[in-house]
């Protein structure tokens, strides 16, 4: 191994930068030329490579989005396009790519590693939606940047006494709003893994009315049904003032939290490991603390489980 790329692709995600960061002081350090690749793996295959230094680095461990920019690419989904991507690195002598993004981009590196190039993905994401590892990259300070939120739409709730639903992220996986709910103390939390009962939802709120709650906050993940319509029917059936919110990609952007920065400094830093010591389609992760590295293949086909004891934890204590 003599000369490595970086890549970030998918959704952005805060700690991205400190991940390049990572890989390419570690690369560095280990005597390994390093390049990085603009806009994820359209870049790859239109040749959009740079070389990289330590000070090509310089100052971006704090900020939120990515260096490298990314991108979502369809002609990598094809062998064609997949093949341009491989011939662009062997042009450029490189044979270890790190891939920064979620599990689509980890099937594309997958992929890659068999057309000769040596991979290892690094999960950044704020979905926290990869069963292989406690946590992604970036899925920390997006559930500060919810908290956050959350502090500020319960002051206004609180003042009029209204209900505030707020939706957040997370695609199928209901992490963000468990975690983010339980933390800012929301009244309930809808998530894509546990049934919902709309009827139930709205005895709780008049419950919590008759108990002399001001507010009543209510997380919802995105992808059960819209925020808005269920403002509307929780307003109906209470006759509660009823706002909603939806956070959208606020969640994605803002300085790394101290939790993400250190997590994406351990990944970038064993991802280089891997690559020098011949590993090929392998995933990084963390789990109970301990940085760890899997087979690609077997990570994605771990069934992702729900925390029912931090939802339970959340049932009891919104009451
Ligand atoms: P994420 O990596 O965050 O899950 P996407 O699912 O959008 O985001 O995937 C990012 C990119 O990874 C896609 O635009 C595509 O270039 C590549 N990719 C995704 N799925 C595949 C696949 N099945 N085969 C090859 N490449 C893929
Ligand atoms: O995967 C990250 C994520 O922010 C999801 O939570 C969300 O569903 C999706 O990406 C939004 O994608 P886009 O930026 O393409 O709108």
């Amino acid at each position: 191994m003599r000369k490595i790329a970086v890549l970030t692709s998918g959704g952005d995600a805060p700690g991205m930068n400190a991940a390049i960061r990572a890989v390419v002081r570690t690369a560095l350090d280990k005597g390994l030329e390093v390049m990085g690749v603009q806009r994820g793996y359209s870049g790859l295959i239109n040749g959009e490579l740079f070389p990289m230094d330590r000070h090509s680095v310089s100052d971006i461990i704090q900020k939120g989005g990515t260096i490298l920019r990314t991108a979502r690419c369809p002609e990598f989904k094809t062998e064609e396009g997949r093949q341009k991507a491989a011939n662009v690195l062997k042009v450029y002598g490189v044979d270890g790519l790190v891939v920064i993004g979620g599990d689509g981009s980890f099937t594309g590196a997958r992929l890659l590693s068999k057309l000769g190039v040596a991979t290892i993905g690094l999960p950044g994401t704020i979905d926290n939606d990869l069963a292989y590892t406690d946590y992604t990259i970036g899925f920390d300070t997006a559930l500060n940047t919810v908290l956050d939120a959350i502090n500020k739409l319960r002051d206004t709730s609180s003042s009029h006494e209204r209900v505030s639903i707020v939706e957040v992220m997370g695609r199928s996986c209901g992490d963000i709003a468990l975690h983010a709910g339980i933390a800012g103390g929301a009244e309930g939390i809808i998530v894509p893994e546990k049934e919902f009962d709309q009827e139930q939802l709205c005895k709780v709120i008049l419950e919590g009315k008759l108990k002399g709650k001001l507010h009543n906050l209510i997380m919802l993940a995105e992808g059960i049904g819209g925020a808005n319509e269920l403002a509307q029917y929780v307003e109906e059936m209470t006759g509660i003032e009823t706002r909603a919110t939806i956070l959208g990609h606020i969640q994605r952007g803002g300085s790394p939290s101290v939790f993400d920065r250190v997590l994406a400094s351990r990944m970038g830093y064993k991802a280089v490991e891997l690559l020098l010591e011949g590993k090929s389609a392998r995933v990084v992760g963390i789990r109970e603390g301990k940085i760890t590295d899997d087979d690609i293949d077997e990570a994605l086909s771990i069934e992702r489980t729900f925390d029912e004891e931090l939802y339970a934890i959340s049932k009891v204590l919104s009451h």
